[in-house]
């Protein structure tokens, strides 16, 4: 570990215990990229680290531990996972979302001045965008979210962009659609117990790992009355962050990019495709709205591929359902070996 770190300088990932910052780690060193990993993991997953990262177990909000992680391990980079990701939490709980996305960015943005950092890539979501009025929703559409976890990326990306006037620090802002699957090799997926993903929600029913899911609206303007979303696999947007690395690294300006194929899928052809894949019926209810749901939200998807030439390498909705069963079978099964998946093991 310490040839390697004197050898080349590394990206500092934080929350690389979680499921898109394992994924992200995991095609770091695909790509033979040195990576470093902060995480608490309150959320996170110590076996989703690849073994060639280190992971210094701390808190983000940590001004110290950031400056000494980012001078010992040669730190050129960022990307910045760590954070808090669940809206309906967000709005009973906004505070915390204040702290661990904005306050805490601003203090990672601090220690990165201080080390001399100017790229960072940042996980940014499409809940800054709000309920839109017309879809596919473009990086210029207003931006108004509506609960307190869209507020607090959002308010993360405009201390990007003034960091960048004053300071001439460069980000790459990846704004995610609806993240979905898990890694093909099965080295990673999302292994959060009480999920609200659809997909994940789905495939646990399927299971019979939870209740019958819940289909949240029937009655949405919608060709079958059911909310769309544009989901992007997660390998490819792992892929999209290495990319963005390079980009920044080759001394590219500050971008932002949505991150999503520019298709959408409704609920029921989520459920559908769940049912193909597995050949089993998921048990399913219809329920009433969830409050706060756009009817659809789907990525204006042209400018990561003109920017970044992004080309996407698992854009099948059947082979997402695939990815996702397939890995929640195997947390199904060392649940069955290990007798519980431990506790507090969730990760974002
Ligand atoms: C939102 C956020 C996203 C965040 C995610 C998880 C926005 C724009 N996006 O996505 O950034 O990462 O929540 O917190 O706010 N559904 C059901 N039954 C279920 C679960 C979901 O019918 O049990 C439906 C929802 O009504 C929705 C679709 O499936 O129409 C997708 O929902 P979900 O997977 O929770 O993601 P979003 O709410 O779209």
């Amino acid at each position: 570990m310490t040839d390697q770190t004197a050898a080349s300088p590394r990206v500092l990932v934080t929350g690389g215990a979680g499921y898109i910052g394992s994924h992200v780690l995991h095609a770091l060193t695909d790509a033979g990229i040195p990576a470093v990993t902060i995480d608490n993991l309150s959320t996170g997953r110590r076996e989703a680290i690849p073994a060639a990262v280190p992971l210094v177990e701390g808190d983000m909000g940590s001004a110290e531990l950031l400056d000494w992680v980012m001078r010992d391990h040669r730190v050129d980079a960022v990307m910045h996972f760590a954070g808090s990701i669940v809206v309906p939490e967000s709005v009973v709980k906004p505070l915390d979302y204040y702290r661990n996305n904005t306050a805490n960015s601003l203090t990672l943005l601090g220690a990165c001045l201080r080390a001399g950092i100017d790229k960072v890539v940042f996980s940014s979501t499409a809940a800054v965008y709000g309920a839109p009025e017309s879809v596919p929703i473009r990086e210029d559409a207003p931006t108004v979210p509506i609960n307190p976890y869209g507020a607090s990326k959002l308010m993360t990306e405009q201390m990007l962009r003034d960091a960048g006037a004053a300071h001439g620090l460069r980000s790459v802002i990846l704004r995610y659609f609806n993240v979905a699957g898990a890694d093909p090799a099965g080295r990673t997926g999302q292994a959060t117990p009480v999920a609200t993903h659809l997909i994940k929600v789905a495939c646990q029913a399927l299971l019979g790992r939870r209740p019958p899911l819940a289909i949240f609206g029937t009655d949405y303007d919608t060709p079958d009355g059911t909310c769309i979303r544009d989901y992007i696999h997660v390998s490819d947007l792992a892929d999209a962050h290495v990319l963005a690395l390079l980009h920044l690294r080759r001394g590219g300006e500050s971008l932002l990019l949505n991150c999503g194929y520019g298709r959408g899928a409704s609920v029921r052809e989520v459920v559908r495709t769940l049912e193909e894949v597995s050949g089993e019926q998921v048990p399913a209810t219809f329920a009433d709205r969830r409050p706060g749901d756009p009817p659809q939200l789907v990525a204006g998807a042209d400018r990561i591929r003109e920017q970044l030439g992004w080309v996407p390498k698992h854009d099948r909705l059947d082979g997402i359902v695939r990815s996702a069963l397939s890995w929640e079978r195997s947390l199904e099964q060392s649940v069955g070996q290990a007798g519980a998946l431990g506790g507090s093991a969730s990760r974002s």
